[in-house]
């Protein structure tokens, strides 16, 4: 008999990754259950999006909620050693770096459950950023490394992992993207930021922030609004907020008379207005790679990035928190002279597959 997976995601990035492996695998009959933890319980940061990817109901959702990293991260072990006990899964599968994926994996790695790491090796050097130790830990139990890019697989053997459960499978989330693009047209969008002409979208910047680093200092999150207001005069600027990027800026009592901001989207609606951005201003991980598929210039408010790639052969710029580059790296994109890119290898729509295949073989 095939063996019984179980995937644990919990916070929004996780969603899209496990789609198209959970997908794969069903379509191989395999057994496999879903568990949330509740690490992201709003619904436009999960249900939503879940629904969207087109996922069953979660089997089980746990609950935990937000608080701080040893919080969370201990709520997550205990209710997981509990359901792992309890169902005895034959392989965990997690996701990315959320705190989830790091509580989970340590929870298994105790109870003598294999694990698989989606989206392993990826560094970004910066162990005081929470995804970096959550990368570490989780590579450092996981039996199956499931890489990305070769990046990830050079990251892997520097730190002496064993090269046998290194398998470069490729990029679960623009399987995601390739699959759902023709179902995100952004029209709708489009017309919700009044960004329609006759003739295609006026050309906009679209802004995601939430890091700690950017959001948690009143200065930083103060100076990072005003140049975005001063872009606002030359052409939209669409800043879908993270509620704590909102809990802050209503917090620190932050101007924002330009800039459009809006509830977080979900999964489509994003992906629909991504596509017709002439810009991308951001810190996230996942936008990083889709602007560098769909060849929209990011520009990443951050000093690094565990996506290298995305720098070296696709469209994603670091600026750090230079705000005054920002400005003049934005102008020049509406001046027609933004990056440009290519894909990387293995982001071809299958990587969900290769994990099947991976795990079939076991
Ligand atoms: C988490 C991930 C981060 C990822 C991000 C995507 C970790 C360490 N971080 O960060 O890597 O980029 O998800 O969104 O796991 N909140 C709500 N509703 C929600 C979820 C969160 O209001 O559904 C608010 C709460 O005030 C909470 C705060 O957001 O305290 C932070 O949530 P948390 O899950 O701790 O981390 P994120 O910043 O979302």
């Amino acid at each position: 008999m095939a063996a019984r997976i179980l995937h644990v995601v919990g916070a929004r990035p996780n969603f899209m990754k496990v789609a198209p492996v959970h997908r794969a695998l069903a379509a191989r009959a395999v057994p496999q259950s879903v568990v949330h933890t509740g690490q992201h319980y709003d619904a436009v940061m999960s249900d939503n999006i879940l629904r969207e990817l087109g996922m069953p109901e979660p089997d089980v959702n746990l609950g935990v909620g937000s608080g701080t990293h040893a919080q969370q991260t201990g709520q997550v072990m205990i209710a997981m050693e509990e359901h792992m006990t309890k169902h005895r899964p034959d392989v965990l599968l997690v996701y990315g770096d959320v705190n989830s994926t790091m509580a989970a994996t340590l929870v298994a790695a105790k109870l003598g459950v294999p694990v698989g790491h989606v989206e392993a090796g990826l560094r970004s050097g910066d162990r005081s950023m929470p995804e970096e130790i959550n990368r570490l830990v989780t590579d450092r139990l996981a039996q199956w490394l499931l890489t990305p890019s070769a990046d990830g697989d050079a990251n892997l053997i520097a730190e002496g992992a064993d090269p046998r459960s290194i398998r470069r499978v490729g990029n679960v989330m623009i399987d995601t993207l390739i699959r759902l693009l023709p179902s995100a047209d952004g029209e709708a969008q489009l017309r919700q930021f009044d960004l329609s002409t006759g003739n295609g979208p006026r050309p906009f910047v679209l802004v995601t922030l939430h890091r700690p680093s950017n959001v948690d200092e009143p200065e930083v999150l103060a100076r990072l609004m005003a140049a975005l207001e001063n872009i606002a005069r030359h052409a939209p600027v669409i800043f879908p907020v993270h509620p704590r990027t909102r809990e802050r800026i209503a917090r620190f009592s932050i101007p924002h008379d330009r800039t459009v901001l809006s509830e977080p989207l979900t999964y489509l609606p994003f992906l629909g207005l991504q596509r017709h951005a002439a810009v991308v201003v951001t810190d996230s991980g996942g936008i990083q790679e889709e602007t560098t598929y769909l060849g929209i210039p990011c520009l990443t408010m951050r000093a690094n990035t565990e996506r290298p790639i995305t720098v070296m052969i696709g469209t994603n710029q670091l600026l750090g928190n230079d705000t005054d580059k920002l400005q003049r790296e934005v102008q020049r994109v509406l001046e027609g002279n933004g990056k440009k890119g290519s894909v990387p290898e293995l982001w071809d729509g299958h990587a969900g597959e290769r994990i099947a295949d991976v795990l079939s073989g076991t």
